[in-house]
């Protein structure tokens, strides 16, 4: 099947991510069926949506008289056969754990049409590991959102080594029709893309706060004023396109072997977790909080994101 021919997607498990997953499809035109455990989880992603809805319209990102005509093409299921049975898509997002999406895709391949593609959003579950659950690997993938998915763009498209290219094409093609920037995971391995990146950084900064070289407010100073706000605007190959590969050649040169390496889960994390300082849900991670101080902080990431979604 080819995107054009798309009409009917179906989210199940409509929670953090899948309820707006949910929502940008039917902001698109889609026909979007819904499926949770519960009346109350379905009311409360519904009621998700028509918030996000209404604050995307604050920002200009979403116009009044879109609202109720989205709101109108999402359709609740607690039955799962009957939010699947009409689908040409289906994107998974329930809890990340791999018995219980394994059982969930065996039932999406009994009640979902033959022709149907079954796409998880787990973050760290490979395609080929849902994929033996079916009797159609070759249309199952991985499409990989990031929170918010309704400010954030990219999907990671991970193909499993029994995915067919059509259905690589039809779900690249599928995103790209309603908005998104999908980038395709040609292997599939841990992390994919985006976490295998951000798990790296984040080696360094906690290795740079362990050996006392900054505090973690100045390795996020640096990271916020520098060359984090140049990676909104440009990727890594095409910053060093422009700064030139002898550069980098010569830099890692010198800095390679005095950067983070190990395959140890990092001393400084392990510390953080055992005290109980696990950031904003316990009031103190890296930075002490409370509800306001954290609310703040949400709310500035997105308005930035709000204004980043705004460029070309
Ligand atoms: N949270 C993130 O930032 C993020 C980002 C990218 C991908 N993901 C992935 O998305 C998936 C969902 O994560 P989340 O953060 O939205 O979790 P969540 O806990 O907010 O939502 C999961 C939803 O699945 C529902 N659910 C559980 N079992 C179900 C079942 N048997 N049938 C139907 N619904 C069921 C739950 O009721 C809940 O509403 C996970 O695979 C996660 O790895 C999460």
């Amino acid at each position: 099947m080819k995107a054009e021919e798309i009409r009917t997607i179906s989210v199940v498990g409509v929670g953090l991510m899948g309820h707006g997953i949910a929502q940008e499809f039917a902001l698109a035109g889609y026909e979007v069926h819904i499926h949770d455990l519960s009346p109350e989880k379905l009311q409360q992603a519904v009621q998700n949506i028509r918030s996000n809805l209404h604050m995307l319209t604050q920002i200009g990102l979403v116009l009044p008289e879109q609202v109720e005509p989205g709101l109108g093409r999402i359709h609740p299921h607690l039955e799962l056969r009957e939010a699947v049975s009409g689908a040409d898509v289906v994107i998974e997002a329930v809890f990340e754990n791999l018995e219980l999406k394994q059982e969930i895709f065996q039932q999406l391949d009994r009640w979902a049409p033959p022709h149907a593609i079954l796409a998880s959003n787990t973050s760290t579950l490979l395609p080929s590991q849902l994929a033996v659950a079916t009797r159609r690997p070759d249309k199952v993938l991985v499409a990989h959102y990031f929170n918010p998915p309704y400010l954030l763009p990219l999907v990671e498209v991970v193909r499993g080594k029994e995915t067919s290219q059509e259905t690589v094409t039809t779900i690249y093609d599928l995103l790209t029709r309603i908005g998104k920037k999908p980038a395709l995971v040609q292997k599939e391995v841990p992390g994919f893309i985006g976490n295998r990146l951000q798990v790296a950084l984040l080696r360094e900064a906690l290795s740079i706060v362990q050996q006392g070289i900054a505090h973690p407010q100045d390795v996020d100073i640096v990271i916020k004023n520098g060359f984090g706000r140049r990676l909104a605007a440009a990727g890594v190959f095409e910053v060093f396109e422009i700064a030139g590969w002898d550069l980098i050649l010569a830099v890692m040169q010198y800095l390679l072997s005095d950067i983070e390496s190990s395959s140890e889960i990092p001393p400084l994390l392990q510390e953080k977790v055992a005290r109980g300082e696990l950031g904003v849900k316990t009031g103190k991670g890296f930075y002490d909080w409370t509800p306001e101080s954290a609310e703040k902080l949400r709310q500035r990431i997105a308005r930035a994101l709000a204004e980043i979604a705004r460029w070309p």
